[in-house]
């Protein structure tokens, strides 16, 4: 997928190892990394980049793009497929440098990312958690077709407090075939 969306200013592409220094100026900012897993660190240090570029961090062989403004690399969305009894789900994950948030910039991308990733990898099902202080997160997630399904309660450990998660997802009719 090489989308360009919002008038061709944003674009996803797959991450590139060049992509590091972009990707320290964005990453490394604790509002960002505040509703993100541990594996997005804060700091969020060279060696953090260049892991994740190299793949160490999560497997970047799914489809998990770069998203791009104006050329440079700010943000990043990507899915993490199931397995087994699972192969017909995926979780989603998504940031965004705070310099371009509050420009509708999220809901576009992922406008565009999530009929797409549920057709190319013939989901049934696209999910995602989101903490309970993160409604912009859940917003972008209502404004395109996840429903609300309920909370993971005390679910996650982070910078000190125990989370609430809000459950989201939106569902595909698989066709005949699958
Ligand atoms: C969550 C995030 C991706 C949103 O990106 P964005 O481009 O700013 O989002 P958008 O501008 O497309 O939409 C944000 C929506 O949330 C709303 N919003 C923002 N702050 C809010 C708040 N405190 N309370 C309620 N709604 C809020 C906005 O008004 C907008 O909704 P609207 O269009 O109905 O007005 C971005 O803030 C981010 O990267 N955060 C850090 C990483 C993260 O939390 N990722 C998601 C993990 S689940």
């Amino acid at each position: 997928m090489r989308e360009a969306l919002l008038g061709g200013r944003v674009q996803l592409r797959p991450w590139q190892r060049d992509d590091v220094e972009a990707l320290l100026e964005h990453a490394d900012d604790a509002a960002v990394s505040r509703g993100l897993s541990t594996r997005f660190p804060y700091p969020y240090t060279r060696a953090d980049a260049e892991a994740f570029l190299a793949g160490e961090i999560i497997d970047l062989s799914e489809p998990v793009f770069a998203l791009l403004i104006d050329g440079r690399a700010c943000g990043g969305i990507g899915v993490q497929p199931g397995r087994n009894e699972r192969r017909y789900s995926a979780a989603l994950g998504y940031w965004l440098g705070q310099r371009y948030w509050g420009q509708g910039i999220m809901t576009a991308v992922v406008a565009a990312y999530a009929p797409w990733v549920m057709a190319e990898l013939g989901l049934a099902r696209l999910s995602a958690q989101v903490m309970a202080s993160n409604p912009a997160s859940a917003r972008v997630l209502l404004k395109n077709g996840f429903s609300e399904e309920g909370t993971e309660r005390q679910s996650v450990f982070k910078d000190g407090l125990l989370h609430d998660m809000r459950c989201f997802a939106r569902l595909r009719t698989l066709p005949p075939s699958a």
